[in-house]
């Protein structure tokens, strides 16, 4: 490993690309032929739900998701919000008028935990490009996934995605900006993928200062957005041999949770306002000496798979 202390961050020592493995006996030998085998027998016993999950629409097959998860990795998920009591939590689901969410990415099942929080319909939104330009799109649940599993990158052009410029393009959806851009080991929070520029056009800020613009209806109901806007931080939280910084075959992730079980911890932060380096501090809840440098970024990182891949081969 001592190759890669390119990657390593100066100040923390954290190396927030580096996969975390689980432990050598569970995938290997005797113990790995049978959770292999164990994990087919669960998929075998929840195939028939899983068929009628995929029928059925998403806010009736929501329900049976769970269940399905629960056999076959175990799922449990924790939700806290900061500043609410116990009991009052559930009043406190993101809902699609409650306000932008900013979430850190680390595995697939992210995009579960936060479809099952979400009160309506959601949208996950990723951003593309370097520090200087950025873009964001959009994508569904089962593209997640896939991105998740595959570097934290996109497999296919990025014209197959729906760019989206500004949320009232996502109106009626609970929207999650996964603003890193890529996936971590979770030991920190990485460089957003994004420019505070992209940001404020997104939270239709940019629109106070050029009123005069015509690409969009009505001025004032681009004020009244931009007043009403809320951010908020969701820290999401898995056993940290199940993130997922780089590449991993499906199947071998599947039987490896299957094996481990899933349990999330999930923590809102309210009203982390609109500016993002304030916004990536409280999701390494405020602790600021927590971050990673700016040079670990998503291009610093797309070396690290090439060094990486070429070291293992
Ligand atoms: C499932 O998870 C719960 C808590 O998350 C744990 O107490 C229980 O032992 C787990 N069950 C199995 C079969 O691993
Ligand atoms: C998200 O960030 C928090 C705070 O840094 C960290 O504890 C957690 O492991 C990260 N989440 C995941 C899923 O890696
Ligand atoms: C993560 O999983 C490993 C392997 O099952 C286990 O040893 C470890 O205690 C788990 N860590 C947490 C934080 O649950």
């Amino acid at each position: 490993m001592e190759k890669f202390t390119n990657w390593r961050d100066k100040g923390t020592g954290i190396a927030p690309f580096v996969p975390t493995p689980p432990p050598l006996s569970q995938e290997r030998g005797l113990t790995g032929a049978l959770n292999n085998l164990k994990f087919v027998l669960k998929a075998i016993c929840v195939l028939p739900l899983v068929l009628v999950a995929l029928i059925l629409p998403e806010s009736i097959s929501k329900n049976i998701w769970p269940t399905i998860l629960k056999v076959l990795v175990n799922w449990s998920s924790q939700l806290t919000t900061q500043g609410v009591k116990k009991r009052d939590q559930r009043g406190e689901l993101p809902t699609a008028d409650s306000g932008i969410y900013l979430a850190n990415c680390s595995s697939p099942f992210d995009a579960v935990a936060l479809w099952f929080l979400a009160q309506g319909p959601v949208a996950f939104c990723v951003p593309l490009g370097n520090g200087k330009q950025s873009r964001i799109v959009q994508l569904g649940i089962w593209q997640f996934l896939q991105f998740a599993l595959n570097n934290g990158q996109l497999r296919q052009d990025e014209s197959h995605f729906q760019q989206i410029k500004t949320k009232s393009q996502l109106k009626g959806h609970v929207v999650y900006l996964f603003a890193e851009g890529t996936t971590s080991n979770g030991k920190s929070v990485l460089p957003f993928g994004l420019t505070q520029e992209t940001w404020d056009e997104f939270l239709g800020q940019k629109s106070i200062n050029t009123a005069s613009s015509t690409s969009y209806s009505g001025d004032n109901n681009n004020r009244q957005v931009a007043a009403d806007v809320k951010v908020h931080a969701i820290l999401l939280k898995i056993n940290s041999s199940l993130t997922t910084p780089l590449k991993l075959d499906k199947w071998k992730y599947l039987v490896r949770a299957s094996a481990q079980g899933v349990s999330y911890k999930c923590r809102i932060i309210k009203s982390v306002g609109p500016e993002l380096t304030k916004a990536r501090a409280a999701l390494v809840g405020g602790d600021k000496f927590r971050l990673v440098g700016k040079e670990l970024n998503t291009e610093s990182k797309r070396k690290f798979i090439k060094e990486f891949g070429s070291r293992r081969r």
